[in-house]
């Protein structure tokens, strides 16, 4: 019977023979015994004792299979438990120069990913973020939405022309995906509430501790909702991701030393500032930003946000909050304007407490063709390119809106680490397509 070293950590276990599978993760030779700690193919960790004689060419990382008698023994690492084994049987001899070790810098492990994920800390981030996307999928079935899977070969910009990348596409140019949302438009005549979780790449010029070329994008799209629907449905989401995470993946926590006591204040509602009210606060603290030119000056009213706002807005907070009514003009084409408030978009952000500021952005979405026609056109992009687009508001057009969030904007958040590329498992920035 194959185990799990978690699974036998256990008086349960005690005398009983086991057979474990996985990696050599530390050796400590003595004259007659050898203590080989076992990492499995989930990260769990054991200790097994061998005559020195029998394990001598075993390196660090040979993939091996141990089978041994399950005893308890208070000095044994890694809980008290260990195997006193009978026989080891080796499936590859890893070389000895394993490049992977206690101190290394972050940008060799990072030529070294496809190994480095191999490491504690690693493979703890890599089963919170397993949970994050279980609890997503889980969230939407059980909310009654339509899952779809739209295409990443795009004809057309959603967010900006300026961070879009340009493939060859046969004889033609085509661009990968910034967002799924227009598709997910179109799908909310077909199937009402639908969402989809694909890969969005953004060429973004600026290396940023919370941008990546390629992200895991989660997008929602609903007709006949208003605003204040969109930010009930997406406060209900990360609130259910983040407690069903926390719950599942206590050891994982443990390792990375989070402080769960804060994800567990983490509960509906969320607080809801409008943009203004923001840019107030920001104002009476004396926060300014630095214009094109390079010059300083105050923050006012028709500014976006940017990362040091955001910073400064949600320092002190302990739950996510909501931005709404952001300034047309700093917002995309799609964003519908408020009938009641002319110049401000009835779209909202929502930022991650403790200063990790913006994951999820959202809103209502301009459905009049004549207006949208004009805001793509000011916005300096081609209406040809987005007539299929357009034509949704010709036929029968409805009410509607969603939203994006960015997996690992939550992830930064919910493991506090500051570098988005601790989050995901083959980090692509401007300067980094390998491994
Ligand atoms: O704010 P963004 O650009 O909004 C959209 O793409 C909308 N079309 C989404 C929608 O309404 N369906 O991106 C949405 C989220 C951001 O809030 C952020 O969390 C994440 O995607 N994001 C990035 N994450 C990592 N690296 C980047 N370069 C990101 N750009 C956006
Ligand atoms: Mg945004």
């Amino acid at each position: 019977m194959y185990v799990r070293a978690d699974d036998i950590k256990s008086i349960d276990y005690i005398g009983k023979e086991v057979t474990i599978r996985g990696w050599v993760y530390r050796l400590r030779k003595q004259k007659e015994n050898t203590f080989v700690l076992i990492r499995d193919d989930r990260g769990g960790i054991i200790q097994s004792i061998f005559p020195t004689e029998k394990v001598t060419n075993l390196t660090i990382e040979s993939s091996i299979e141990i089978n041994g008698v399950v005893r308890q023994d208070n000095r044994a690492p890694e809980g008290g438990f260990e195997i006193k084994g009978n026989n080891l049987e080796i499936f590859h001899i890893a070389e000895p120069d394993y490049p992977i070790g206690e101190y290394q810098s972050s940008e060799l492990l990072l030529d070294y990913r496809h190994l480095s994920l191999r490491m504690r800390r690693m493979i703890a981030i890599a089963k919170i973020r397993v949970s994050i996307l279980k609890y997503a999928r889980q969230w939407f079935i059980e909310n009654d939405w339509m899952e779809i899977t739209p295409p990443i070969v795009v004809k057309g910009a959603v967010e900006g022309g300026s961070t879009l990348f340009k493939i060859k596409y046969f004889d033609e140019e085509a661009y990968l995906s910034q967002s799924a949302q227009l598709y997910l438009e179109a799908m909310i005549f077909c199937l009402g509430r639908v969402w989809c979780l694909t890969p969005s790449f953004r060429a973004e010029k600026s290396r940023t501790i919370r941008h990546l070329a390629e992200f895991s994008h989660l997008e929602a799209e609903a007709p006949w909702v208003n605003l204040e629907d969109i930010l009930d449905i997406q406060e209900q989401l990360i609130s259910y991701i983040v407690e069903k995470t926390v719950a599942e993946r206590t050891k994982e926590f443990a390792l990375l030393k989070r402080d769960v006591g804060q994800l567990k204040k983490v509960k509906v509602p969320f607080d809801r500032i409008q943009y203004e009210e923001a840019i107030e606060i920001l104002r009476s603290k004396g926060f300014s930003i630095k214009e094109e030119n390079g010059k300083k000056r105050s923050i006012r009213k028709g500014d976006d946000l940017n990362i040091e706002s955001e910073r400064e807005l949600t320092r002190n907070t302990e739950k996510p909050i909501f931005i709404i009514g952001y300034p047309i003009q700093v917002k995309p084409f799609y964003v519908k304007e408020d009938p009641k408030n002319e110049g401000i978009g009835l779209a909202a952000d929502m930022l991650a407490p403790s200063g990790f500021g913006e994951i999820i952005s959202g809103g209502l979405r301009e459905e009049d063709i004549t207006s949208i026609t004009k805001r793509i056109e000011k916005e300096g992009l081609n209406p040809h390119a987005y007539r299929w687009y357009l034509e949704l508001r010709k036929y029968g057009s409805v009410p509607h809106g969603g939203f994006g969030l960015g997996i690992e904007r939550l992830m930064r958040w919910i493991i506090n680490t500051e570098d988005i590329k601790d989050t995901a498992l083959f980090p692509r920035t401007m300067s980094r397509a390998t491994p």
